[in-house]
């Protein structure tokens, strides 16, 4: 019906325009990891570099649970919010002593480890595991927002289980990951805050906000 139809041809758009990036090479849940805590406050193309010359210096989790932390911060000079470094240094230990220095697959162990949330425990397990769990970012709150018209505030924490739940119900639980990135990608590249390239968009004829002409009254945000 129409949830597969608009799934299938959002995963259609995403594999023709998707972006190569290293840590979508394969879907080792350690790069995953990286990848995402650096994207949090860090733009891609700063990240790319960032990326493979962590990956060099610590290829394993069990390297980065054993590293000198001088050396991780090091690595991590220039990227800023150094607590985040030392939040991946203290979850690999977690991941050494608890978890054969491995990764593990359910959300409830996932977020269990230092410094990962919501957002990145959906990340890792979708996009490494293949769970059907949203991950949603500022990017994708602003793409859901305007495809169901969500009128909650996105700058309130309460706000954030209306968006679990629209999200629930449109992603792809065949490909969870690749869903979640298309909505990653469609919002920093079609979707914008100021502009959006409507034209462009793959999920237009979804869109209620486009329906309605009012793309741009989404997302609401109160000022804080
Ligand atoms: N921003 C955060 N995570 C991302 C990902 N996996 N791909 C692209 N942009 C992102």
């Amino acid at each position: 019906e129409k949830i597969q139809a608009f799934q299938t041809e959002f995963l259609a758009w995403y594999n023709k325009e998707k972006r190569n990036l290293p840590w979508r090479y394969n879907h080792d849940p350690y790069r995953i990891w990286i990848s995402e805590i650096m994207l949090q406050q860090t733009r891609v193309d700063t990240v790319i570099d960032y990326f493979y010359r962590f990956m060099e210096e610590f290829p394993t989790i069990e390297a980065l649970a054993l590293a000198p932390e001088e050396k991780l911060l090091k690595a991590w000079e220039g990227l800023g919010y150094y607590s985040r470094a030392r939040n991946i240094q203290a979850a690999a230990k977690q991941l050494l002593e608890n978890y054969d220095g491995k990764m593990p697959k359910t959300l409830d162990e996932i977020r269990s480890l230092k410094g990962i949330g919501p957002y990145t425990a959906g990340a890792i397990g979708s996009i490494a595991f293949g769970l059907p769990e949203p991950a949603i970012d500022g990017n994708v709150m602003r793409v859901v927002s305007r495809l169901f018209c969500i009128e909650e505030d996105i700058a309130k924490a309460s706000s954030r289980s209306v968006f679990d739940r629209a999200m629930r119900t449109i992603i792809s639980s065949k490909n969870p990951g690749d869903f979640n990135q298309a909505m990653m990608d469609l919002g920093s590249s079609i979707c914008t805050p100021v502009n959006p390239q409507c034209e462009q968009c793959p999920i237009q004829a979804y869109c209620m906000a486009y329906k309605e002409q009012r793309q741009t009254d989404f997302p609401i945000k109160s000022k804080k």
